[in-house]
Formats: C-alpha cells, sequence, structure tokens
C-alpha cells in the first residue's frame, strides 16, 4: 500500500426519480440520510435533493422538462441510478488517459458549474454505468 492517498473519491451516485419527494420518502424518512440542498439546476432542466452519506452524496434527480436527456432516460429505463461520481484532481490528464484507452467522453472538453469542471464518461466504455468525473476547484 501506498502512503499517497488515491486521487479518486466517491462524490456522489445519482438516482434519477419521478418525483423528488417519492424518492426522500425512502431514502430520508425510511432508511434516515440527513437531507442537504434541493435545488433546480436550469441548465440540465432538474430538480435535485442532496442526501449525505458518509463524505459523498446521494443525489435524487428528478426531470422538469419532457426533452431533457434525462427526462428521456427515465421514460426509457424508469426510475433507479443514473450515474456514479468520481473526483479527479486533474480531469485534462484523466480525459487524456482515457482517450488513449479507447474510452468514450461524452464531452470533448470539460464542463463547467458551479466552479466545478465535469465530464461524462459513456457507459459502452465502464461495464453498463455512466460515469462522471469532477475536478472541485481549488
Ligand atoms: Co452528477
Amino acid at each position: 500500500m501506498s502512503d499517497t492517498p488515491s486521487q479518486f473519491r466517491i462524490n456522489h451516485v445519482a438516482i434519477v426519480v419521478p418525483d423528488i419527494d417519492a424518492g426522500l420518502a425512502f431514502w430520508r424518512d425510511a432508511l434516515g440520510l440527513p437531507v442537504g440542498e434541493r435545488k433546480r439546476v436550469a441548465q440540465e432542466a432538474v430538480d435535485i435533493a442532496f442526501l449525505e452519506a458518509g463524505e459523498a452524496h446521494l443525489e435524487l434527480v428528478q426531470p422538469i422538462s419532457e426533452d431533457s436527456g434525462i427526462a428521456q432516460y427515465l421514460a426509457k429505463k424508469g426510475a433507479g441510478m443514473h450515474h456514479l461520481c468520481l473526483e479527479v484532481d486533474d480531469i485534462e490528464a484523466a480525459m487524456q488517459r482515457l482517450r488513449a484507452h479507447g474510452a468514450q467522453l461524452l464531452n470533448d472538453t470539460p464542463k463547467e458549474r458551479d466552479g466545478i469542471r465535469y465530464v461524462f464518461v459513456h457507459p459502452r466504455s465502464t461495464g453498463g454505468v455512466l460515469l462522471e468525473l469532477y475536478e472541485l476547484p481549488r
């Protein structure tokens, strides 16, 4: 074992639901996870509720328009796990390494929201899980 801590940490797991309040009835009320922020992310056309699970979060994601990517996902696949998000130190380096290994990225350059830079990796490359990578602001 190396003394160097892994650069990778689970930031969040996102679960798509048709109704956040119904989702909270399980994750908050039955299971007992503390709820953090609830917010609307207009650029993704979703409402989100964050639940705290140790140092990571669960995000319940509810589409608020019919034509967003996540609404189409919900219509096609139903509610369930949508993606896993890992933090990386250097998102460009991670993207370059993934490309060199033939992985398919869903955006060519990192997107940005609230100072967080992020990219998605196609489930085809990961064994069936949509993967998001985060580079947090320093
Ligand atoms: Co995410």
